[in-house]
Formats: C-alpha cells, structure tokens, sequence
C-alpha cells in the first residue's frame, strides 16, 4: 500500500465521489462510486446498479471498466473507489481488473471525507489467474 496522495488521485476520487451519486441501491442501500484513468488520458466513471433478483446486481467497478473496454480503452493506469467504509473491490472485481491492469494497476479506495488508501491489484489479487494459464487454442 502506497501512502500519501497526489493531483491525479485527488481528481480521480473526486469523479468517484460524483459517479457515487448515480448508485441505484435500493436493496444495500451502500452506494459505490468508481473512477477508472485509462492510459488516454479518459476517465470512465461506474455505480453499482443493484436488481430484484440480487444476484444481478453489478459493482461499480465493472461497470467503469466494461464502460471504458466497450469505448475502445485496453490499458489502465488507476481506478478510484468510493465509499462510506475505504471499501477494497470484491474479488470478481479484482480478476477483471487484472485481466486488463495487469499488476500495476493502482487501486485508490477512499471515503467521502477524503481518507485513502492506494493499493496494486497485484497485492490485492496475487498469483492471480491469467489468460497465461489458458492451454494455446488449437
Ligand atoms: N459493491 C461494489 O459496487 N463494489 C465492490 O467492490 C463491493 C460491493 C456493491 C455491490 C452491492 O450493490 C453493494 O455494494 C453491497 O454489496
């Protein structure tokens, strides 16, 4: 974990702490807020949007991500994420974003005060499962 905070984490939390806003959680009633930099230069922001049938429910997270993937991005330099308690990102979260942040991703949790914390998704997701374990297609 790297301590301190700089400009870009700043900025970044900011847009989560806006995109936290849009959380549809009427069911947790714990709303997240995410803020993915893609090495462009573009920020994608992502709340969680929960269902009825609450297993389809989706984290902030992935929607910044797969928002960001869909517009064409495919490198990542940090993600930040909001919410009440410096919550770090489930595990499903964490294997999609080793998927495309390879290990250096930083990982910037915070909370509405401005308390936070930046990880690695190699620290958060270590040895992690990778499309180098995957037999060569035939
Ligand atoms: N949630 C996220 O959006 N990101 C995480 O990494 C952890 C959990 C959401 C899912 C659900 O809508 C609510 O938080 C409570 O689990």
């Amino acid at each position: 974990m790297i301590e301190g905070s700089s400009r870009k984490e700043e900025d970044l939390i900011a847009v989560a702490l806006e995109a936290r806003k849009k959380a549809y959680v009427p069911y947790s009633h714990f709303p997240v807020g995410a803020a993915l930099l893609a090495e462009s230069g573009q920020v994608y922001t992502g709340c969680n949007v929960e269902n009825a049938s609450y297993g389809l429910s989706i984290c902030a997270e992935r929607v910044a991500l797969f928002k960001a993937v869909a517009a064409g991005e495919r490198q990542f330099e940090a993600i930040a994420v909001v919410t009440e308690t410096m919550a770090t990102p489930c595990g499903s979260c964490r294997q999609v974003l080793a998927e495309f942040g390879e290990s250096e991703l930083q990982i910037i949790v915070a909370d509405p005060e401005g308390q936070m914390e930046i990880y690695t998704v190699g620290e958060l997701l270590p040895a992690s499962f990778t499309a180098q374990h995957l037999p060569p297609s035939t």
